[in-house]
């Protein structure tokens, strides 16, 4: 039985084949529609989601399984003091695979030494969020045709960004990934990236402002400023408008630059941009389901012909 923690519990070779799975599921839903029938989805979210937790249910249902769980852990009995180690205890005597999100960094992991049925990880704390960044590798091998030999510039919140610090961390398994961290100084990516990239010789450059590097960019990935993250609303209120993207900065990119988001947005990408054919973030939700389904699949060891 495996979980997904982290990206890096899948090898290269590993993800290839789930990018191929979601790739072929793509192509031809209809054949995919009966797989799952008779097994349950827990979706076990302890902080709030639109895009993970839905698309999780989301792929699912399109393959034929069924889905139970909570939204908000205030309607289950975490309120009363249960642990995340009992509750997975009991969610594997009803569901067949979890996808939990939990605001403290580690407890998808409890989870997983408990369980008997496999966790994945959806979001913990600022720490990871691996199905995130199985959607942004399946978007930009799908939109770029490649995994290798770009400039990604990473912007905003990249101190308390765990959909930043998975993607650095799947991407520094590909030849020849140069990374940009475009980021106010109180919002710099952690040290314990900026070491490994030393450790491993990637090039990495760290700036303030975005208007100088947007030519250089094969892809920009904005992230949002974490309001729920930060200690005081004062930090929040001077940082959370630090970056907007908008059509005077996008003038500056190449013409086949990619703009992705994990979303939820606020104000770091202005309206405008949506309509600039460069920008991917809404495309990037529709491979969040077909990776979703191409994992479940996987962990499940279900093979379709
Ligand atoms: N990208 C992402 O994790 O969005 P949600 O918080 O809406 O799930």
């Amino acid at each position: 039985m495996r979980h997904l923690m982290n990206p890096l519990d899948f090898s290269v070779e590993e993800l290839e084949r789930l990018f191929n799975l979601a790739d072929d599921i793509e192509a031809n839903m209809d054949k995919y529609a009966h797989a799952c029938q008779g097994k349950k989805l827990a979706t076990c979210f302890y902080e709030p989601s639109t895009r993970t937790r839905l698309s999780f249910e989301a792929a699912m249902l399109n393959l034929g399984g069924s889905v139970i769980g909570f939204s908000d852990a205030s309607s289950s009995s975490v309120s009363k003091g249960e642990s995340v180690s009992d509750t997975i205890r009991v969610i594997s005597c009803f569901a067949d695979i979890c996808a939990m999100r939990h605001h403290k960094e580690g407890a998808p992991m409890v989870a997983a030494s408990k369980s008997s049925i496999p966790v994945i990880n959806a979001g913990d704390g600022g720490h990871q969020h691996p199905t995130q960044t199985l959607t942004d590798l399946l978007t930009i091998r799908s939109l770029k045709g490649r995994l290798d030999h770009f400039t990604i510039g990473l912007c905003g919140d990249l101190k308390f960004g765990r959909t930043a610090h998975s993607l650095v961390n799947a991407l520094v398994r590909y030849e020849g990934i140069r990374f940009i961290f475009i980021s106010p100084r109180e919002l710099m990516i952690p040290d314990y990236i900026t070491d490994m990239l030393k450790e491993k010789n990637i090039p990495y450059e760290e700036v303030i402002r975005l208007d100088d590097i947007m030519p250089k960019l094969d892809l920009l990935y904005m992230t949002r400023v974490q309001k729920e993250r930060f200690f005081n609303e004062e930090d929040y209120v001077r940082l959370k408008d630090f970056y907007i993207l908008d059509a005077a900065k996008m003038r500056l990119a190449a013409p086949d630059m990619l703009v992705l988001h994990p979303l939820p947005r606020v104000n770091e990408i202005s309206v405008e941009v949506d309509n600039d054919p460069r920008a991917a973030y809404f495309k990037q939700v529709q491979y969040g389901v077909y990776v979703r389904m191409a994992l479940i699949l996987t962990l499940l060891n279900i093979t379709v012909d």
